[in-house]
This record gives C-alpha cells, sequence and structure tokens, in this order.
C-alpha cells in the first residue's frame, strides 16, 4: 500500500513563479510516489483577520489554479479544511492533550503575537488544529516549508503522547522540506528569495498576472556588466537565476543551456525567458480560468474529496472519543 503525504495551503490568492517551481513541481512528484492529500487550510487563515467575500474567492482560485498547475485530481484527494466538521472537534480533544507552554513556544505565535499584541486565541491553537489536519488523515508524510517544520514535530510530540497516554490511534507522521528543491530568487535583487510579499513587486512574477507584465519584468532583470551566460550564483546571481527559471521550466541542464546560449547577449537570452515564462504561465492561466469557469467540475472533485476526509477523519474521532471515556 502506498503512504500517505498530506498539504495544506493557505488561502491567500497569490503564487509565484518560485512557488510553482519550487514547490507545486514537487507535489506533482509526490502525486505519483504517494496517496496524496492536499486541502485548503481555511480555517487557518481565520486566524488572522479575512473580508469574507475575498477569502471565498481566494479559496476557489486556489483550488482552480492547483488544478491548472498539473496537479491530478485523479491521484490528489482535495478538499477544503472548514467542509469537514470532525477536524475542529479533533482539534479540542487534542488541545486538552497539549500544554500551553509548547504553544506558546511556537516561532511562528511569538512572531505572529509580537506583530500584532491584539491577537486571537485561534493564533495560539493553530499548531493543533494543524495536529488535527494531519492525524486525523492518517498521515506519514506531511511536505512544508521550513517555517512549517515546527508544527509537524508538535504533531509528532502530540500523536506520541496521545497514543501512549490512550491507545495506539494515531500514525506518527515525518515532515518533508519542501526547500529542498531549485531556489527561484528576486528578479530585482537576485540575492533574495522571490517572495509573494516583497515590498518590490517588480522582481516578482504572479501566475495570474497579465503576459505582458510578466515578460517587461524579465526583460529588467537585473544582472551584471559581464556579457557571458553562464551559471554562477555567487558573482552572477541574476543571470544564474534566470538560468534556473530556463532550466525548471525547459528541463534542460545548465550545461546545455550555456552551450546554448555561448554566442548570445543578455537581451537575447532574456528574450528567450521571457518566452519560455510567458508560454508556461499563459497555458496556466487558459486551463485555470476554464476551471474556474467550471463548476460542476471544481464541485465534483470538492465532493469526492469532503467524503473520504469526513469518512477518514470520523473514524479517527470516534475512536478517541472511545478512549478518552467521552459521551455515553
Ligand atoms: P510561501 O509562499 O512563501 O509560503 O512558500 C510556499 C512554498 O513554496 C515554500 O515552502 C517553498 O517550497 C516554495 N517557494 C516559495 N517561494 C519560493 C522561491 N522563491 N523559490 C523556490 N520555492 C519557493
Ligand atoms: N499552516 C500551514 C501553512 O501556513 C498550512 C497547513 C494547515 C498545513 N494544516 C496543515 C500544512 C497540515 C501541512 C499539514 O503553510
Amino acid at each position: 500500500m502506498k503512504k500517505i503525504s498530506l498539504t495544506g495551503l493557505q488561502p491567500t490568492g497569490i503564487i509565484t513563479l518560485g512557488n510553482y517551481i519550487g514547490s507545486i513541481g514537487q507535489m506533482v512528484e509526490y502525486q505519483e510516489k504517494y496517496d496524496s492529500y492536499i486541502f485548503i487550510a481555511d480555517m487557518h487563515a481565520i486566524t488572522i483577520n479575512q473580508d469574507p467575500k475575498i477569502l471565498k474567492e481566494n479559496i476557489k482560485s486556489l483550488i482552480a489554479l492547483y488544478l491548472a498547475c498539473g496537479i491530478d485530481p485523479e491521484k490528489n484527494t482535495i478538499y477544503i479544511q472548514s467542509e469537514n466538521p470532525y477536524v475542529a472537534n479533533i482539534s479540542w480533544l487534542l488541545e486538552c492533550n497539549t500544554y500551553y507552554g509548547e504553544l506558546s513556544r511556537m516561532t511562528q505565535f511569538k512572531d505572529k503575537s509580537l506583530k500584532n499584541k491584539n491577537f486571537t486565541s485561534g493564533l495560539l491553537t493553530y499548531p493543533v488544529l494543524m495536529a488535527a489536519d494531519i492525524l486525523s488523515m492518517n498521515a506519514d508524510y506531511v511536505p512544508v516549508g521550513l517555517d512549517q517544520k515546527q508544527h509537524v514535530e508538535l504533531a509528532r510530540d502530540i500523536a506520541e503522547r496521545f497514543n501512549k497516554k490512550y491507545k495506539k490511534i494515531f500514525v506518527v507522521p515525518e515532515p518533508i522540506l519542501k526547500d529542498s528543491g531549485t531556489k527561484i530568487t528576486d528578479l530585482q535583487d537576485p540575492t533574495k528569495k522571490m517572495s509573494k510579499s516583497s515590498e518590490n513587486q517588480k522582481g516578482v512574477i504572479k501566475l495570474l498576472e497579465d503576459l505582458n507584465i510578466i515578460r517587461k519584468k524579465i526583460m529588467s532583470a537585473t544582472t551584471d556588466s559581464e556579457m557571458r551566460i553562464v551559471y554562477d550564483m555567487e558573482n552572477k546571481p541574476g543571470i544564474s537565476n534566470l538560468i534556473n527559471i530556463y532550466s525548471s521550466l525547459t528541463k534542460k541542464s545548465i550545461k546545455e543551456i550555456e552551450e546554448e546560449f555561448k554566442d548570445s547577449n543578455y537581451g537575447n537570452f532574456k528574450s528567450k525567458v521571457a518566452d519560455v515564462v510567458v508560454d508556461t504561465i499563459s497555458k496556466i492561466q487558459e486551463r485555470y480560468y476554464e476551471i474556474l469557469n467550471n463548476e460542476e467540475y471544481l464541485n465534483k472533485i470538492l465532493d469526492e474529496g469532503k467524503k473520504k476526509n469526513i469518512e477518514v477523519s470520523k473514524k479517527i474521532y470516534e475512536e478517541m472519543i472511545e478512549c478518552i471515556g467521552l459521551g455515553r
């Protein structure tokens, strides 16, 4: 039987070329290897203030975008966290087996609670809800970014504690770091990671952005005063980043690319990179709008995901209730 991988995505509505190359590529690999669950963590999103209308739009948009990027609904179980009432119940049962001290020591909580003194208790218990997501689906592996690794480790601790105290119900999950692939850097400051929260958006390519703007951003990417298209992340971070992007999207090796452009200038190379990026993104956008407008298709995928999600977690919930001694 295949091992289970599970990951949650917050519905923020923005996906960058960096996310696409670094993270979605890996998810497409995992869908071949694992029984893969992907869900929209909309209940995690409301630990900070959200506009209800925008939140709802972002949820659908993110699902359509992942599907458009190659997440295959035949190979993944795709669902929305809030559509399963068992998760919040399981989260409560786990909260009663988690210490306040553990939660208050989480790095993300410390950072976010310092930034806004008027934080909700949801911000504190956020990692327990995450543990509920993971443990309620018997996940073996949890692909996450470095910032979430600590939360998966807490989920492990909670699982082990519960298994020991009551009964061995939970699979003890392992984090898989998503950040080990190619890092795409900012086009304006190629020493920094390309990030959706970057102040200068000229250096960031977003998947739902106008294609002409994307081309312009690549053509005005920072390079260096040499004219050689060779890979050297330290001394030529701008050109090396463009080589990484080109390599990731064409599957050509760095050596092949250096050979291909050995007689070329930067303008010419940039325009080739822009062609490949625009071609890739235009296909994603086309698929995205098609899917977004196909309510029936989206609903079918989400209904199936919801059914499986509820089935598995209901069983876990009932086992928990039984061994804790709740109810009749
Ligand atoms: P974030 O959007 O920063 O929460 O990142 C989500 C995931 O996308 C991370 O765990 C990374 O795997 C991936 N990612 C984000 N930005 C980049 C980037 N510039 N280059 C490569 N991967 C990235
Ligand atoms: N907290 C994660 C993030 O912000 C999203 C998430 C929620 C998640 N539940 C999860 C990720 C369970 C992995 C497994 O990125």
